[in-house]
């Protein structure tokens, strides 16, 4: 038998290769046998190729074949024929492997699900036995896509003249932020590293030190709640650059985006792309990342039913909250259940309740609240919404904007879903601008920062600092995508009397701020060039690029909802000797 290496991929030949002679490896899809022929499907990274067995091959070599059963992995060598029948459902279908020589280099045990494409095996299965499903060749073209991605964002941030940096993952503990995963010190007992949640200081120590660009894959880890688009572990493209303002970052970022759409999945992205401030943005659809592959804008009607008879709606106003309705064109096809299944909805996300008027097609309009308004408040309404014939109108009143906002924005996306309006093929790229500084912590009842402390204020705002937190807005900015936040960042504070006065913005005193971020203000007593920058979430990007809803099929070993890894059981307990020599006890038995 000749060295049993292979000299080619399976799904990489074609018919212009018949009559060559070549080596492949593999795992058996599946064998066919038909009495003197035996066929097998071989599958390796690249895709498929179809091994032949006929009375032409060697007996030893058949009997073997006969042995070969699913995810065998197999070497197998031969001339390269045209195939009798062809199968034009695959790239190789035109061709077949008459094989002469069969080595199974190792057995499989039956695997628990079917390694084929779009199987509806349940997610628990498939992370547990994760190496197999990684076998898929849907999970194969994920895992590639994002090394074709990674690849593009090293070589366009290189050309830049971006430095690769790493920083530390055993880091210092800060507050503010997500939780922290906590490191045990053997060597300092008692104490604590932390997991970054993001490089932040370090990238802005590394402007310090004169780097003038930087760029890290940066894992960054979170003890937070999981959704679709949240690991406890996760990556970022994590970028930092000096004598910048918000422009500079954004072409920066606008001409990286172009090049990795286009690269990897051969997308044209135009720029400039649009821009929305967040006030904007939050009134206009209600959201702070809006999918605009659909319209359904929100509309303030606070003015209208001000003094009306309605008190839902007119003691909202005089409590300083807001009247706001989206008008959908083709909504009033919804039979009432669902109207009233969205009433359901949006009170998931704190409203009250949803008004609504359902403007029917014969000129008979159904309403919730009609009947308490005027004639003139009720037509000053339905003019404003343009209603038409057919279409339905949803309003919600609430002492807080935000849950105005909230809910009415969460109602645009879920009627948007029902009504198959949104344009599945569309990529909208959107900056979010002029963000606000802070935000108001209700369980802590104070100002905490909105991105993170070490963000600007805008210039023309800076007296708000003191005066008027809530109307203080930041040089922040978001990059968001059909609705998911792809990245954020910021222009960051430069001088140490600025970083002070923002940490005492947010309640800290001199000593507090030393205390947590002493190294920082220490730092920028020694020159700190203005600087800023922007982090993406890689797993996000490589979730649009793939064309997909969940950042799992783009991790090749996620966690799951409890943060749990299935495959090796992680988290897990350790020994009571490992746990002694750190210093701790347990208060939880093991
Ligand atoms: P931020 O906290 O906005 O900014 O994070 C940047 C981007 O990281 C992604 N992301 C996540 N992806 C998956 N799972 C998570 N749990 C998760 N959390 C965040 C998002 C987000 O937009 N240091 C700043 C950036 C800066 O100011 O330069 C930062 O970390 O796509
Ligand atoms: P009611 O008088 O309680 O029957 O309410 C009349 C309509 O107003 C119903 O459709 C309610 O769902 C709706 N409604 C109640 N509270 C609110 C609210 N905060 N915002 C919008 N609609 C509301």
């Amino acid at each position: 038998m000749s060295n049993l290496k292979r000299d080619c991929y399976c799904g990489d030949l074609r018919a212009s290769d018949v009559g060559k002679e070549i080596s492949v490896c593999g795992w058996v899809q599946r064998r066919r046998d038909l009495g003197h022929l035996i066929f097998v499907d071989l599958r390796d990274r690249s895709g498929i190729l179809q091994l032949a067995f006929d009375d032409d091959t060697d007996r030893d070599v058949f009997e073997s074949a006969l042995t070969l059963r699913g995810e065998y992995v197999i070497y197998a060598q031969g001339k390269l024929r045209e195939r009798s029948s062809k199968n034009p459902d695959i790239p190789t279908g035109d061709v077949e492997l008459e094989v002469r020589e069969l080595k199974i280099f190792a057995k499989s045990e039956t695997p628990p699900f079917e390694i084929v494409e779009n199987s509806d095996v349940n997610d628990a299965l498939r992370l547990k036995y994760r190496y197999l499903d990684l076998r898929r060749p849907d999970m194969q073209n994920n895992i590639a896509l994002r090394h074709k991605a990674l690849r593009v964002v090293r070589q366009y941030f290189d050309e830049n003249g971006f430095y690769e940096i790493e920083t530390p993952i055993l880091t210092k503990s800060t507050p503010e932020g997500a939780r922290d995963y906590l490191v045990p010190s053997r060597v300092h007992q008692g104490k604590f590293y932390a997991l970054p949640q993001s490089p932040q200081q370090y990238k802005q120590l590394l402007m310090l030190a004169g780097f003038d660009r930087y760029m890290q894959i940066a894992r960054c880890f979170r003890d937070e709640d999981l959704r679709a688009d949240r690991q406890p572990e996760f990556t970022q493209i994590d970028l930092e650059m000096s004598f910048v303002d918000v422009e500079d970052i954004i072409e920066i970022n606008e001409g990286f985006l172009k090049r990795l759409f286009f690269e990897v999945i051969g997308l044209e992205v135009q720029t400039p792309m649009q821009r929305l401030t967040w006030r904007e943005a939050m009134d206009r659809y209600g959201s702070d990342k809006p999918d605009l592959r659909f319209e359904l804008e929100l509309c303030d009607i606070s003015d209208i039913v001000a003094n009306c008879e309605f008190r839902v709606f007119s003691d909202t106003i005089s409590a300083g909250g807001s009247v706001r309705m989206i008008y959908i064109p083709n909504g009033g096809d919804l039979p009432r259940k669902q109207i009233d299944a969205l009433g359901e909805f949006v009170k998931t996300y704190g409203a009250k309740g949803l008004a609504w008027t359902k403007y029917g097609e014969d000129g008979e309009n159904t309403s919730s609240f009609s009947r308490f308004l005027s004639d003139e408040e009720n037509e000053a309404i339905s003019q404003r919404a343009g209603a038409e014939p057919g279409g339905l109108l949803c309003i919600i009143a609430d002492a807080k904007d935000d849950t105005v906002f909230a809910a009415l924005g969460a109602l645009r996306c879920e009627c948007a879903r029902q009504l198959g309006l949104i344009k599945e093929d569309e990529y909208r790229f959107l900056w979010i601008t002029e963000f606000p500084l802070f935000e108001y912590d209700e369980d802590e009842n104070r100002y905490v920062a909105r991105h993170h402390p070490f963000t600007s204020a805008m210039d023309e705002d800076m007296d708000l600092i003191e005066n008027d937190k809530g109307a203080c807005r930041a040089k922040a900015y978001d990059i968001v995508l059909n609705g998911t936040e792809l990245g954020g960042g910021s222009i960051r504070i430069n001088t140490p009397e600025m970083q002070m006065r923002m940490f005492n913005a947010l309640g800290f005193t001199n000593e507090q701020a030393q205390e947590q971020f002493g190294h920082l203000l220490e730092a920028f007593k020694y020159g700190a060039p203005p600087h800023g920058g922007l982090a993406y979430g890689l797993d996000r990007l490589v979730m649009h690029l793939a064309g997909l809803s969940s950042i799992r099929d783009v991790i090749a070993f996620p966690k799951v909802q409890n943060a749990s890894e299935l495959m090796t059981s992680t988290p897990d307990v350790v020994s009571d000797s490992q746990l002694s020599e750190l210093g701790i006890e347990l208060t939880v038995p093991q």
